[in-house]
């Protein structure tokens, strides 16, 4: 069981729910999902966040979710919302506690999951494509600056996918 956090960040599409389940059952850690928290926190579902109290409120209770998730120290998988980066106070937060895996893949790959699921994201509207090549653009920066690894997901499975963030972890562990 490792005992550091692994938190996964990464635009929306990119798996990180999905690889998180099964990371947290093979490190025998708990998952926690920061969107799913945001909600339980405000009450009402992310959408409703966004148009009743606007973009700003919701990175308010992000940030508090998030150093929430490290209070008490002991060690999670933590499956974060694609824009927690933005904040460099959770930037800093995420690499001092954690280690933290930037999972990504190509657009194309991103709009394929994303149609697949029947989630609204309020910031990607209906050109997915374009908004999530413009979100790329300005993101990913804040991805590589807080990321320890950097994982492609596309076209590989979520066990070979969950391997290899174990092996990278390991190797950080003992260097
Ligand atoms: C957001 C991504 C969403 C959610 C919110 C904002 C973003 O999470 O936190 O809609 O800014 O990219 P996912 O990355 O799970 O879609």
């Amino acid at each position: 069981m490792p005992n550091r956090s692994i938190a996964l960040v990464g635009l929306s599409g990119t798996g990180k729910s999905t690889i998180g389940r099964l990371l947290a059952t093979d490190c025998g850690l708990t998952l926690l999902d920061t969107d799913a928290l945001i909600e339980v926190r405000a009450g009402q579902p992310i959408p409703a966040i966004f148009s009743q109290l606007g973009e700003e409120a919701f990175r308010d209770i992000e940030t508090a979710v998030l150093q929430a998730a490290f209070e008490g120290g002991k060690p999670h998988i933590l499956a974060t919302g694609g824009g927690i980066i933005l904040r460099s106070k959770n930037r800093a937060l995420l690499r001092e506690k954690a280690f933290v895996v930037w999972l990504d893949a190509p657009t194309e790959s991103l709009v394929a999951r994303l149609e697949a699921h029947d989630q609204q994201r309020p910031l990607l509207g209906k050109n997915m494509a374009m908004r999530l090549d413009a979100l790329r653009a300005m993101r990913a920066p804040f991805y590589a600056e807080v990321a320890h690894v950097q994982v492609e997901t596309h076209g590989r499975t979520v066990a070979i996918i969950t391997a290899e963030i174990r092996t990278a972890l390991h190797k950080h562990e003992v260097p």
